[in-house]
Parts: C-alpha cells; sequence; structure tokens
C-alpha cells in the first residue's frame, strides 16, 4: 500500500524537477539570446522606410518572418531588438555592454562636419571604445552618411557617403557566393535604389573591406566624387582591427583620431534599403538576415 502510494508521489517530484530545471534553462537561453542596438537617430535627411525597417529587423530576430531566401548558416538565427533614438544611451559606456551589435540604420547626419550630429563626443567615445573591446556593427543604408566629424566611425563603417544617384530600377550583382548576405540572392537581383559612392575605398583600410554586392549593369549617374574604387561597393564585410588606420590616405577623411584603434569584432554595411517597399522583399529580407546574423554569430 505505501510503496503504490510513495511511487507516484516521486514520479510527481520528478516531474516538478524537471519542469524546474527545464524552466531555468529556458531562462538562460532567453538571457543568452543576442540583443542589438537599433539606432535610427537622424539628424539629416530622415528617411520614410525607418518604421518599416525597425519592424521588419524586430520581426526577423523574432522569428516572425522568415524569408525562403536565406543561407541555411543563419536560418535559425534569433535576437531581440532595441530600438532607440536617444543618443544618451551611448553616454553610459556600461549600458552598451549588453548589446552583440550595435546597427546603424538610416542614420544621417549634416556635413560639414559638426554641424549637426546624432551623438555627443562623450558617445562617440564610447561607442568607439565598444568597438575597441571587441564590439560588432552593422551599418544599413546612410549609415556611412553620419557621424563625418569622426574619421573612426568612418573606418569602422568602412568609409564617408560622397552622394547617390538617384533612386531607380538597378540590377545588382553578388559577388563571390559565400557570405551569408548574398549567397541566396537572384542573380541579377533587380531592386529600386538609391546607388552610393563614397569617399574611400574601404578596400584600402589596413583590415581590408570585402566587397560582396555590386551594380551588374550601368546606370544613368549624375555622377560626383568616386573614390571606392572598382567594382562599384554596394555592401561589404569586415573582419577585425576595425578602427585601424595606417598612413595611406584615405580621401583624408579617415585619418584622424588614431588613438581608437583595434577592434577585434565585426563590421557589416548594406548601402540599399531606401525605398519601403523594398523591405517586404523576400530576397531583400534574407540579405538583412544574413548580415545581422552573421555579425553577431562570432559572440
Ligand atoms: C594600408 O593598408 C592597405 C590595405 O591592407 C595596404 O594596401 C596599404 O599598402 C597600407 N599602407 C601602408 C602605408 O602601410
Ligand atoms: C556600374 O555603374 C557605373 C555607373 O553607372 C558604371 O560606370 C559601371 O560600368 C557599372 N558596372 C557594370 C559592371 O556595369
Ligand atoms: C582621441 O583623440 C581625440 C582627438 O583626436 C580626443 O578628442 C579623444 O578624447 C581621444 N580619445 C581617447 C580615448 O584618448
Amino acid at each position: 500500500m505505501l510503496r503504490s502510494a510513495t511511487f507516484p508521489f516521486f514520479l510527481l517530484l520528478v516531474i516538478a524537477l524537471l519542469a524546474s530545471v527545464s524552466s531555468v534553462l529556458s531562462r538562460q537561453s532567453t538571457k543568452c539570446s543576442p540583443k542589438i542596438l537599433l539606432f535610427t537617430k537622424t539628424a539629416g535627411y530622415r528617411h520614410d522606410a525607418i518604421p518599416t525597417a525597425v519592424k521588419t529587423i524586430t520581426d526577423l530576430g523574432s522569428g516572425r518572418l522568415t524569408p525562403s531566401a536565406l543561407d541555411s548558416s543563419v536560418s535559425t538565427a534569433t535576437w531581440t531588438t532595441v530600438n532607440s533614438e536617444d543618443e544618451t544611451d551611448f553616454e553610459d559606456r556600461a549600458y552598451l555592454n549588453q548589446f552583440d551589435a550595435i546597427v546603424f540604420a538610416f542614420t544621417t547626419d549634416v556635413d560639414p562636419p559638426g554641424v549637426g550630429t546624432i551623438l555627443t563626443d562623450a558617445g562617440v567615445a564610447n561607442f568607439m571604445s565598444y568597438i575597441e573591446a571587441g564590439g560588432n556593427f552593422v551599418g544599413i543604408h546612410s549609415s556611412t552618411n553620419t557621424l563625418y566629424a569622426s574619421p573612426a566611425y568612418g573606418r569602422l563603417a568602412g568609409g564617408f557617403f560622397s552622394y547617390h544617384a538617384g533612386s531607380q530600377k538597378v540590377s545588382l550583382k553578388a559577388i563571390g557566393s559565400s557570405h551569408p548576405a548574398t549567397s541566396k540572392l537572384p542573380n541579377p537581383f533587380n531592386i529600386k535604389e538609391e546607388m552610393y559612392h563614397l569617399r574611400s575605398n574601404p578596400r584600402l583600410l589596413p583590415s581590408p573591406a570585402h566587397v560582396i554586392l555590386t551594380n551588374a549593369t550601368a546606370y544613368p549617374d549624375p555622377g560626383g566624387t568616386h573614390r571606392e574604387g572598382k567594382p562599384q561597393p554596394l555592401a561589404w564585410w569586415r573582419e577585425g582591427g576595425l578602427l585601424d588606420v595606417n598612413s595611406t590616405a584615405l580621401g583624408g577623411d579617415l585619418d584622424g583620431q588614431s588613438n581608437y584603434t583595434g577592434g577585434a569584432g565585426r563590421s557589416f554595411v548594406t548601402t540599399l534599403g531606401h525605398e519601403i517597399a523594398t523591405w517586404s522583399n523576400d530576397a531583400f529580407q534574407g540579405h538583412i538576415m544574413g548580415a545581422i546574423a552573421w555579425t553577431i554569430m562570432s559572440t
């Protein structure tokens, strides 16, 4: 009698123990889930696509959107998105530590340097310190049109924006096929986009940019300063030495602030995303998911 009453009691105890262990484990996996700071503050031009981009990036990270054009290495990636336009986030160095990547999407400043800026000097110093400590960075669309007064940021992003051709239908081409941000793009990838030109060639940084997307065909372009090298860089990644600078003059824009060096993390920049409609394009969603997931994968 005692035995048969004791057995279910032990069974219940075991079940209760298992349940509490699994709840601890799931709390831990929630805690370990990567987290990104999605910064969308603007001091200059403000893009209409910002709310759509924030929703899409948040949904991609939470698994609510699963692009079919997605590299298998990132198909199960998830992250938690914290969207902010508050520059005081960057004035608290410890606050930045919780993020696996800082994402600048559609950030803009006013050029010439120092006229308008989205971060205070203390904010820039903390941001660069976060990168020096191994933090990761993702830049989307006008991220290169930001923080002109900070050469170290220019190096992190790969270069500063020069000008763009007007938004128009363009044919793009992935260079190589092994990066998760481009491996599943149709070839050519046809979208409506602004084509960005830079003031320096991101491939000439000591930790050179690996350019993985360019234009497949020519397009009407009003012309301007082209120092970005050929083929035209539209998306690129860098790993390690993110803030390093050498004596190669990169148009002068990237040379100052050489006290910020190193940065063992990853940096991924795509200049695409201008049009609201682009954010519901399945291949583009795969591009963004591949970019963010690759960048935070190492941490
Ligand atoms: C700077 O780095 C680039 C890219 O690695 C290299 O091509 C260039 O020669 C370097 N310049 C100097 C002066 O070391
Ligand atoms: C890319 O576009 C530029 C500007 O129109 C053009 O000079 C270049 O030839 C194009 N590249 C290709 C591969 O068509
Ligand atoms: C780096 O140098 C700049 C001036 O070029 C200065 O404003 C900044 O405080 C320095 N940062 C550090 C961390 O020493």
